[in-house]
């Protein structure tokens, strides 16, 4: 069921992704290629980082760099503690995260399928 939140979608003329939250859970909203997309905002590695940077389809952990495509939830690269070495945290880092469908109303506010 599409849920309307407090973001207006003209925000989205002048940025490519915002973190809302919805339900007390933060949820990034990126827009690219003109449509708009929806992905848990927690970092699947360690749970400890929030997704705000955004290139393109692509968010980037800000604590070792895991990468998610925006459009799947799908952990594009693994994270790394130091770059020579994989990180050796393995608990549930590969888990995709959860993408949600994203529109805006007719009102011009974003709606988020939760
Ligand atoms: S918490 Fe995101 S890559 Fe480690």
């Amino acid at each position: 069921m599409f849920r309307k939140i407090s973001v207006i979608g003209k925000v989205f003329d002048k940025r490519n992704s915002a973190v809302v939250m919805v339900d007390d859970k933060p949820i990034l909203i990126v827009k690219y290629n003109n449509s708009l997309y929806g992905m848990d905002a927690i970092c699947s590695h360690m749970g400890c980082g929030i997704l705000t940077d955004v290139q393109d389809n692509v968010a980037t952990c800000p604590l070792h760099g895991a990468k998610f495509n925006v459009i799947t939830g799908e952990m594009i690269a693994p994270p790394q503690v130091r770059p020579e070495v994989p990180c050796e945290f393995k608990s549930n880092s590969k888990t995709p995260l959860k993408t949600y469908k994203v529109r805006i109303n007719n009102e011009g506010f974003v709606e988020i399928d939760v």
